[in-house]
C-alpha cells in the first residue's frame, strides 16, 4: 500500500512527506485501492461521513434522477422541490422540536450559519452587545477562521491566531479533570462574570463529541446547569451535530437524549452520507420568530445553499435510513459493539478508556508506565495508530491533541450504520492487532527514553 507521493502529483497534498493510497472503489464498508489493497472502513470514509456505506445504488440513482430534472439553481431567486421536501421531512421525522432549516455544503458553513443566526437573533431583539460565544476548549467546529475561533485548541489555531475572534472557553469536564461536571459549570460562571453575561450570544458545543474528544459527553449535571444559566442570562445554546446528527448515536440527534434542548442545531456528514456535500442549520420557532418580526432577512448565501442536487441526496439518505430501520440498528447494536471493543482491548496497557454512543466509539490512550498520564507528545501515537491500522487493512481516525492540554491521543471508530455483525467483529479484530503492534513500539520507545 504505497500510493502517490507529493513528487508524483499535481495535487497540493495535505502532508507533503506522505504517500496517499488512491481509492478506486467502495462497496459497503470495503474499500479497494488502485494498488490492489482491500481496506475495512471503520470510520465511514475516514471523516464519519459515509454512514450508509459506499456504493449505495438507491442514493446514486436518486442523485442522477434529480440532476436530470435540475441540478443547480441559486436560492436567492428560487426554491426547489428537493429543498422544500428535505426541510419538511427533516422537521417531521428527525427534529420535530425545530421549526426551520437552511441547507449549506459542509459542517463549517453550517456552524458559521448558526453563529450568524445567533448574532442576528440578538441584534433583531435590540440586544446588540451580544456577540461572544462560549465553548468547551477541547472542541472542533470547522476549519474556517470563524469556526476555528470557536475551538480553544491552540494547536489548531497557530499561526492563524491574529484571525481568531476573542471568544471564551471553558475546560471540558472529562473524567480526568472534572468527573461531575461541576468544575465546567464553575468555569462557565467565571467566564460569564468576566465577560459580562450581556455580551454573550451563545454557548456552542457538541452534545456528544466526535473528533475532538471521541464519544465523550459531559455528565448530566453539566447539561442541567447549562440550561439554568441560559434561562438566567439569555444566551442561546447551539449544538454542533455535524457528526452526531442523522443517527450516529442511535437517535436522530444526540441532543435528544439530554436534559436540555438547543435553540439552534447543525447537522452535516451523514446528511449527504458522502454522496453530496450537504449540511444544515436548524432553529426553533422562537429563534425564527425574532427574525420574522424583526429584520425579516437572514441574508447569508453560499453558492450551493439549498441547491436541488445535494438536497435530493439528503432526501434519499433519509428514505434509506427509514426504509432500512437504521436508527434502530445503531441504537440496538451500539452498546454491545462498545462492550465488545472494551473487552477485546482489556489487556492493552496503553488503553485508558473506551467510550461509546451508538456507532461512535472513542479509545483514549495512556502512558503504560503509570496507566494514567498522557502519552508523551513526541511519540505522536495517533499517527502511528492510523498507519499501523492501514497496514492491517483497517481505516480508523486518531487525534493527537496533547498540545492542547486537555487530552492526549485518541482513536475514533465510526462505522457505517449498515455494517454487518461479522464486519463489526472484524473491525475489532484488526484494531486489536493494530494496538498490539503499536503498544510494542511505544513500550520500546519509552524504554529507550527511560535509559537515556
Ligand atoms: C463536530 C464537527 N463540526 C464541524 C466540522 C466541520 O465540518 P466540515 O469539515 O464539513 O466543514 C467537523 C468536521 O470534522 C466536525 O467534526
Amino acid at each position: 500500500m504505497i500510493g502517490i507521493n507529493s513528487d508524483a502529483t499535481s495535487v497540493f497534498p495535505r502532508y507533503l512527506s506522505r504517500s496517499y493510497p488512491s481509492i478506486e472503489r467502495g462497496e459497503g464498508v470495503w474499500l479497494y485501492t488502485a494498488e490492489g489493497d482491500e481496506i475495512l472502513d471503520a470510520c465511514s470514509g475516514g471523516a464519519m461521513v459515509a454512514s450508509l456505506g459506499h456504493g449505495r445504488d438507491e442514493i446514486v440513482e436518486a442523485t442522477w434522477e434529480s440532476a436530470g430534472d435540475i441540478a443547480y439553481m441559486y436560492n436567492q431567486f428560487f426554491t426547489n422541490q428537493p429543498q422544500e421536501q428535505l426541510a419538511q421531512r427533516l422537521l417531521d421525522v428527525a427534529a420535530p422540536e425545530m421549526a426551520r432549516a437552511r441547507f449549506v455544503s459542509g459542517g463549517a458553513e453550517a456552524n458559521e450559519t448558526a453563529l450568524r443566526l445567533a448574532r442576528t437573533y440578538h441584534v433583531d431583539r435590540g440586544d446588540t452587545g451580544r456577540w461572544r460565544v462560549i465553548s468547551p476548549a477541547q472542541s472542533y467546529h470547522g476549519a474556517t477562521m470563524a469556526t476555528l475561533a470557536l475551538s480553544g485548541r491552540t494547536g489548531l489555531q497557530t499561526p492563524f491566531d491574529p484571525y481568531m475572534a476573542k471568544h471564551l472557553h471553558i475546560p471540558p469536564s472529562t473524567k480526568r479533570f472534572d468527573p461531575t461536571g461541576e468544575g465546567a459549570l464553575d468555569a462557565l460562571d467565571q467566564v460569564l462574570e468576566e465577560a459580562g453575561p450581556e455580551t454573550v450570544a451563545a454557548f456552542f458545543c457538541e452534545p456528544v463529541s466526535a473528533a475532538a474528544l471521541p464519544a465523550y459527553s459531559p455528565p448530566t449535571r453539566f447539561w442541567e446547569g447549562l440550561a439554568e444559566r441560559r434561562e438566567r442570562h439569555g444566551f442561546l445554546v447551539c449544538f454542533d451535530e455535524i457528526v452526531t446528527g442523522i443517527g450516529r448515536t442511535g437517535r436522530w440527534f444526540a441532543g435528544q437524549g439530554l436534559p436540555i434542548e438547543p435553540d439552534i442545531v447543525t447537522a452535516g456528514k451523514t446528511l449527504g452520507a458522502g454522496y453530496a456535500p450537504l449540511a444544515g442549520t436548524l432553529c426553533r420557532e422562537h429563534v425564527y420568530e425574532v427574525l420574522a418580526n424583526g429584520s425579516r432577512a437572514f441574508d447569508l448565501g453560499h453558492t450551493w445553499d439549498g441547491a436541488p442536487l445535494p438536497c435530493a441526496v439528503g432526501l434519499a439518505v433519509l428514505d434509506f435510513m427509514i426504509n432500512n430501520k437504521l436508527l434502530d440498528r445503531v441504537a440496538a447494536r451500539g452498546p454491545s459493539f462498545r462492550d465488545e471493543l472494551e473487552s477485546a482491548l482489556a489487556g492493552c496497557d496503553i488503553v485508558g478508556e473506551v467510550r461509546g454512543h451508538g456507532f461512535l466509539l472513542g479509545v483514549d490512550y495512556v502512558d503504560p508506565r503509570d496507566g494514567q498520564s498522557l502519552l508523551p507528545d513526541s511519540l505522536d501515537a495517533a499517527t502511528l495508530i492510523d498507519d499501523k491500522a492501514l497496514e492491517q487493512g483497517l481505516l480508523v481516525t486518531s487525534t493527537h491533541s496533547t498540545r492542547d492540554g486537555f487530552t492526549g491521543d485518541q482513536t475514533l471508530l465510526a462505522p457505517a450504520y449498515t455494517s454487518k455483525d461479522e464486519e463489526l467483529a472484524e473491525m475489532i479484530n484488526r484494531f486489536v492487532k493494530t494496538l498490539e503492534k503499536v503498544e510494542h513500539e511505544i513500550k520500546a520507545a519509552l524504554g529507550r527514553t527511560n535509559q537515556s
